[in-house]
């Protein structure tokens, strides 16, 4: 009764509270993956804007299956984490060669994809197939585990939960309202238990918020990532920004990483991008791979 109580409660809320979000008028199954493979690193609102420019050059697996990879990582440049595009781009390769140039519809077959793990996977069948799977992302894993368990979630755990409390007859809705909630109101840092339409059911705040916070800890809940700053990934970054835009000398790596006095840091960083598919060189220069 208490779950069912969640339950409707939320959908109640969701109709009203729902964000627009250019993404939630598709039931395209690849433009629900070019989302989430955006949304996994990327912000909202950064997102909002790139999400349609890219479905433009790239609108399904076999357009994008025949472009070279420089151009789908061009399509990403700015949006960082450029495993997610090399990986969006193995993944059209993939449905092109074994399933007809369409996302299959199974959840093991959607696993067997490149960068598609249980997260993106069941987003894909939730959101474009209406499918009733629980999606756990950090968001929705903070809501399972407070207002839900009330306590700390092993994986398999908040998958389960997730599993059983979405309606069969609302899939769609209930997941993005899910995702609504846990980025609005049941937030990471200072929840707004004020605003919180199932405050009621509520297993964390019946025990009056006590720490620790069921959250913490729990499956696919969020780790504070180290600084951006000063670290190998904003050399990558760097690194991969000039490369969109042509060969990078191997002798003048260091300067385009940011370290002019550290080349062997910068040359690391560049054999990284080589062992990972997203960069080749020929002995003098670094280039995105054709
Ligand atoms: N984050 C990940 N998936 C999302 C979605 N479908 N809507 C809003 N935020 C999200």
């Amino acid at each position: 009764p208490r779950h069912a109580r969640i339950v409707a409660d939320l959908l109640a809320w969701g109709e009203a509270a729902r964000r627009t979000l250019p993404w939630r008028d598709t039931r395209d199954p690849w433009g629900v993956l070019v989302a989430e493979a955006m949304l996994q690193q990327t912000q909202v609102v950064r997102v909002v804007e790139r999400w349609p420019v890219f479905l433009e050059r790239f609108p399904d697996p076999a357009t994008t299956a025949v472009a070279p990879l420089a151009d789908v990582l061009a399509a990403w440049s700015g949006l960082g984490y450029y495993r997610r595009a090399r990986d969006l781009h193995r993944t059209a390769i993939a449905v092109v060669e074994h399933h007809g140039g369409r996302l299959p519809e199974e959840l093991d077959a959607l696993l067997a994809l490149p960068g598609i793990g249980p997260y993106t996977a069941r987003a894909v069948l939730a959101f474009a197939l209406e499918r009733p799977h629980g999606i756990v992302d950090a968001n929705a894993s903070r809501f399972l585990a407070r207002a839900v368990a009330g306590e700390r979630l092993t994986p398999a755990r908040a998958q389960a939960l997730a599993d059983v409390l979405v309606p069969a007859d609302a899939a769609w809705a209930w997941n993005q309202t899910v995702l609504d909630l846990g980025a609005t109101v049941c937030v990471a840092r200072s929840p707004r238990c004020d605003a919180c339409p199932i405050v009621g059911s509520c297993a964390w705040h019946a025990c009056g918020l006590e720490e620790p916070d069921p959250a913490r800890g729990s499956a696919g809940a969020s780790v504070r990532q180290a600084p951006f700053a000063g670290s190998d990934r904003q050399g990558r970054g760097r690194l991969l920004a000039a490369l969109v835009e042509g060969g990078i000398p191997l002798a003048g790596l260091a300067e385009v990483a940011g370290w002019p006095d550290d080349p062997e840091r910068a040359r690391r960083v560049a054999d990284d991008l080589v062992a990972e598919g997203l960069a080749v060189h020929d002995g003098t220069t670094l280039r995105l791979p054709a």
